[in-house]
């Protein structure tokens, strides 16, 4: 969205007036905005001949045929299952059509606004030109305004309502100025504050001091107590690797805010000598924006990552997708994955969807201005390949962002799935509820971003009780405060409220509200809450499988510690699916398997069934386990052999 700095010569001395224009039989309503805030005071209309920055978003092509797409190659069932797309088979097939370019040129030219004016993006995203007050307003069939922020004096444009001709619409996404006004800034100090407890961030439920481990041979007894590399090899079976790793298959780690530091990672590897990881060992850099690891001191979740994914894959690399500069990596932004996004698929940068242009203004601005260390380059667009499989231990409440915001992050991932990633989300740290608390009345179960996306895998976390051992059944990972780790914590399930059943859970979510019905009320319609409902019985279903992610043996900072989370099941089980592409590789297969869940569902034996334990939130005891699916620990937990026949023979 253009930010407009200061505006007040263009302005009329007029006040709004609601009286809406009328406007041709031709034309329909595109947009029309809904209630805004009252610090939205004093609008006056603007001049006629004030220069107006106008930008067409136009409609990305076939967005809903997007899933079908999807399935067509991911679906073992169908005859393209793992024919992957090409980077630019993907763009031209979303990219918006020369149809809906010309369509909209034409409209433009017809109504006075000649070709040579207009600025048309590298990837076809937007058409841009300037026109006078007038011009856009007749244009538009409406009235604009500049309003002005009573508290901070910020000033923006904005309509109403507009119209576009009838033929036109199905071409445009959005026209800025248009209806949206920008988000409501704070002031001076306050401005200036981090992320509010509405973080995205799952961190690691706190690490805590344990008692020292010292340099251990292989062996799996304590693995009630100390998750090792040992441990997790144990609990699923995980061979030792026993091929050549191909150079094309490195395991790629998504972090931001957060940063490894190599000589933990060293004292790490010293302490598991078995797994002949070398000091110095670390990932393969893939910085975004500025980002810089390692660094002194690290943080939980990044040395987390590592110490869980090296031991598995070694000697396989991983790729560090280190995100943002420190200033914004520290928080100073509302939003979360889009710069990410944007350097993994340039066309990402400016593809519009549901009103938004590349990226929102919650997101960072490159280059920084705001911070003298920040990054002063041009954004990322298309720095890097994705490499097959990518974890990310990182998410938030599925209303912590815009809907919109949302689901054109989830477009996106299912755009890469068809190209032939893998992607990994941690489920949530806080059972049914979110880091930022409950819906509604602080009743009402609330599920997690990106975790309830239909094209990740979301993965939920388990834990081996007090005198069990690696044979036997874990459960649920879900302990009270201080038992162990300061906060509670149950492991992230449930129900969305943004994305339906989708084709490939159907009969699992159906089997386990069948046989297994959860004891609380719930809605099925639009209406949040309705019938004193606590979930959306018609949303989708997460986790879709689970690995251990609790009492993990790390080194933060010097110290051996604890550490815990659905933070260590996602790249536990993404290490898994990058082991067995090195298997494909080496079998002479393709290797990339790109999104998983259809192939997962359908192989539901491929997993330990996890049939005990509950994730509570917002004052219940959450959802129950139950054999098959369920959403607490999704499909269960891998079993090597199993899944890597599964996939090999794929
Ligand atoms: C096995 O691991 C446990 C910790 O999980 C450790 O206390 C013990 O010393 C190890 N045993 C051997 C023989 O290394
Ligand atoms: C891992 O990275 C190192 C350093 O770049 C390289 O020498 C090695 O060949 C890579 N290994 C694989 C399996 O790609
Ligand atoms: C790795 O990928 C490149 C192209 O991206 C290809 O030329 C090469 O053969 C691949 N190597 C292996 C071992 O698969
Ligand atoms: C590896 O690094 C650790 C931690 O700094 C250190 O204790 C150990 O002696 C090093 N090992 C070698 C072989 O240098
Ligand atoms: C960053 O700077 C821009 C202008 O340079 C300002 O509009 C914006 O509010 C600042 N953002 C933050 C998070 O400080
Ligand atoms: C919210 O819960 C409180 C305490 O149970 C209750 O008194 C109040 O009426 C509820 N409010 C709504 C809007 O349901
Ligand atoms: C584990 O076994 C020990 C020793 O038999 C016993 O004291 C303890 O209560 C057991 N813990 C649980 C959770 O069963
Ligand atoms: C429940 O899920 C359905 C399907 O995705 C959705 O259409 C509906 O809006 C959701 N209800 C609420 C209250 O979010
Ligand atoms: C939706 O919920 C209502 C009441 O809880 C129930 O009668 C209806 O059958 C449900 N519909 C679906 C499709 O689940």
């Amino acid at each position: 969205m253009t930010r407009i700095i200061s505006l007040t010569a263009l302005v009329a001395a007029l006040a709004a007036s609601s009286a809406a224009r009328p406007s041709p039989h031709t034309h329909v309503v595109h947009e029309k905005r809904g209630a805004i805030s009252a610090r939205w005071g004093d609008a006056m209309r603007v001049r006629p001949d004030a220069d107006m920055h106008v930008k067409i978003g136009l409609s990305q092509s076939n967005l809903h045929r997007g899933h079908d797409m999807l399935m067509d190659v991911s679906d073992p069932s169908s005859e393209n299952y793992g024919k992957f797309w090409t980077e630019d088979e993907v763009h031209d097939m979303f990219a918006p059509s020369d149809e809906s370019v010309s369509a909209v040129k034409h409209w433009l030219a017809s109504s006075g606004i000649h070709e040579i004016r207009i600025t048309h993006s590298d990837n076809k995203g937007w058409l841009a030109f300037i026109a006078s007050g007038n011009e856009l307003e007749n244009l538009l069939h409406t009235d604009f305004y500049e309003y002005v922020d009573s508290e901070t004096g910020d000033k923006a444009i904005a309509t109403e309502q507009y119209h576009v001709p009838k033929h036109i619409q199905e071409h445009i996404d959005y026209i800025n100025p248009g209806i949206r006004l920008p988000y409501l800034r704070k002031r001076g100090a306050e401005a200036r504050s981090k992320r509010s407890s509405i973080s995205k961030i799952y961190k690691p439920p706190q690490t805590r001091p344990a008692p020292k481990f010292g340099p251990m041979s292989a062996n799996t007894t304590g693995c009630d107590k100390l998750i090792t590399p040992d441990c997790v090899a144990a609990l699923y079976n995980i061979p030792p690797v026993s091929v050549t790793p191909s150079p094309n298959n490195s395991l790629g780690i998504f972090e931001e805010g957060d940063y490894y530091a190599q000589s933990d990672l060293d004292s790490f590897f010293t302490r598991f000598p078995s797994y002949k990881i070398p000091n110095g060992t670390a990932p393969t850099p893939a910085f975004i924006d500025g980002a810089k690891a390692p660094q002194q001191y690290a943080g939980g979740e990044s040395n987390l990552d590592f110490m869980l994914a090296y031991p598995i894959i070694y000697p396989q690399n991983i790729t560090l997708f280190q995100t943002d500069d420190s200033y914004y990596a520290a928080g100073y932004s509302e939003g979360f994955f889009n710069t990410f996004l944007d350097a993994i698929d340039g066309s990402y940068c400016t593809s519009c969807y549901a009103g938004e242009c590349g990226n929102d203004p919650k997101d960072p601005v490159y280059p920084d201005t705001n911070s003298t260390s920040g990054y002063k380059g041009k954004l990322m667009c298309g720095t890097y390949k994705p490499t097959n499989v990518i974890s990310v231990s990182y998410g938030g409440a599925e209303d912590a962002v815009p809907q919109y915001y949302y689901e054109r992050q989830c477009n996106e991932f299912m755009k890469l799935g068809l190209r032939g990633v893998s992607i990994f989300f941690s489920s949530g740290d806080s059972g049914v509820a979110s880091r930022n608390g409950c819906l509604g009345n602080s009743t009402i179960f609330n599920p997690g971003w990106p975790a309830s996306c239909p094209y990740i895998t979301s993965v939920g976390a388990t834990k081996l009780p007090e005198n069990r051992t690696v044979t036997d059944p874990e459960v649920a990972a879900n302990d009270p405060a201080g038992h162990p780790y300061s906060s509670a914590y149950a492991t992230g399930g449930g129900f969305s409220n943004i994305f339906g059943i989708p084709d490939y859970q159907a009969d699992a979510v159906a089997n386990y509200f069948e046989k297994h019905n959860p004891p609380y009320p719930y809605y099925n319609g639009s209406k949040l809450g309705e019938n004193g409902g606590l979930y959306n019985r018609s949303g989708r279903g997460y986790p879709d499988v689970s690995a251990n992610g609790d009492n993990i043996a790390v080194y933060v900072n010097g110290e051996s510690s604890f550490s815990g989370g659905t933070s260590a099941s996602s790249p536990i089980f993404a290490s898994i699916v990058n082991r067995i592409i090195d298997e494909r590789i080496a079998a002479g297969k393709s290797g990339p398997l790109g999104f998983l869940n259809p192939i997962l569902y359908k192989n539901a034996d491929a997993f330990n069934d996890i049939t005990e334990g509950t994730n509570s939130g917002c004052g219940t005891d959450g959802f129950s386990t139950a054999p098959g699916w369920d959403p607490v620990t999704g499909l269960g937990t891998p079993n090597y052999p199993k899944l890597k026949e599964v996939l090999l023979n794929a």
